[in-house]
């Protein structure tokens, strides 16, 4: 079939012919890939071969599409319907930019119709990545979509909230009945403020200045903060050092799973997020969670309560448009970056 691949470590992105056509085992859907957003995970795979265990690599970890074909023993989907989400990466057929990709009938998410497809390319990484940063790492519960807990006065402050794992981070954590702090630039205020931050913070201002600000306003009510920038640990633990006196146990997640930070101020519990295992035979914790939290994002999805982030389609529809998309998203887009990969 059609589609990317790179062939070894480093290597380029190239248009072929000769993928083969994945098989869905009984829980798995056959998917004709739509759209595809770009993620940073997508570079850092091809330059560094993270992650990948089958070559030659596909990329694209965020993809919507059509169901072509259903496993045995599937039951929520059938042919036609439209899914979308992120299933795994570096593994056979898990690449979105093909003609075709499996997902796992646990962890993909029925397209609701209010939901554009390129709107639901942009929606898996992001909601499932912070979905483990919050209700695995942060102590925070699962919520009831039915029946959402009101918003308490317990703060969660959110790195990065202006981006895409950032901003789901902060829908959800609203959703969840926490206020939120979000650390931004100046380009992604409104950004934040849209997905429902209650405040922000200017990270390009001085650190004793964001501190400071972060205190007056949570008032001895920060207890969780979580990093989808994967630099900030160092912010981190400034701020844990100034509340560490502040009653109640801290909790700290990051998008960074690969640095040891070492004992944190206050003893605050450290969750590293880890995504990239997802949809392997191994990883049955992880794949576990996710079935459950998709489940939730899914339900608040389709009662347009978590709504998609801004993004932009790059070039015409075809393979070559992941390509592109890629060194756009490369150059520091501030909004998701999309390609259309095929006529549905
Ligand atoms: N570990 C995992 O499982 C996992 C899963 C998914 C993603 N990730 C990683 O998570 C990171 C974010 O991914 P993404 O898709 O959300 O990227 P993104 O949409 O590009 O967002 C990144 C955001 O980081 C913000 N930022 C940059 N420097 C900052 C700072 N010093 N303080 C606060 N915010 C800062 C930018 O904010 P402004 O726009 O406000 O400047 C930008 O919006 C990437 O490194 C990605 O590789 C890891």
């Amino acid at each position: 079939m059609k589609g990317i691949k790179v062939d070894q470590v480093g290597g380029d992105y190239q248009v072929t012919n000769d993928l083969p056509k994945p098989s869905p085992d009984s829980n798995q859907l056959l998917v004709k890939s739509i759209f595809g957003a770009v993620n940073p995970v997508d570079e850092l795979m091809r330059k560094t071969g993270l992650l990948i265990t089958s070559w030659p690599w596909t990329p694209c970890c965020d993809v919507a599409g059509t169901i072509v074909e259903v496993g045995s023993g599937v039951t929520k989907f059938k042919v036609g319907d439209q899914v979308f989400g992120c299933q795994g990466v570096g593994f056979l057929g898990a690449g979105g930019a093909a003609e075709y990709c499996l997902f796992s009938e646990d962890i993909a998410f029925k397209k609701p119709d209010h939901i554009s497809l390129a709107e639901a390319a942009t929606m898996g990484v992001g909601n499932q990545t912070a979905a483990l940063g919050l209700w695995s790492g942060l102590n925070i519960a699962l919520p009831d979509p039915q029946n959402l807990p009101a918003v308490s006065d317990e703060w969660v402050l959110v790195l990065g909230g202006g981006g895409s794992v950032g901003g789901y981070a902060v829908q959800l954590s609203k959703l969840s009945g926490y206020k939120v702090i979000a650390s931004v630039s100046g380009r992604s205020i409104s950004a934040a403020l849209a997905h429902g931050a209650d405040e922000t913070v200017d990270y390009q201002t001085p650190v004793d200045e964001q501190i400071a600000k972060i205190k007056e306003i949570t008032k001895g009510k920060l207890h969780r903060i979580i990093d989808t920038t994967s630099y900030n640990a160092n912010f981190v633990k400034q701020v844990l050092q100034e509340i560490k006196d502040d009653a109640g146990e801290k909790y700290f997640a990051s998008v960074n799973d690969w640095e040891d930070f070492g004992p944190l101020p206050g003893d605050a519990k450290f969750y590293p997020i880890s995504l990239g295992p997802l949809g392997r035979p191994e990883a049955t914790e992880l794949n576990e969670a996710l079935s459950k939290y998709v489940a939730v994002i899914e339900s608040l999805i389709d009662a347009g309560k978590v709504k998609p982030s801004k993004y932009t389609i790059v070039g015409e529809t075809g393979f070559e448009s992941f390509i592109e998309a890629v060194k756009v998203q490369s150059g520091g887009s501030a909004k998701k970056v999309v390609a259309k990969l095929q006529e549905e």
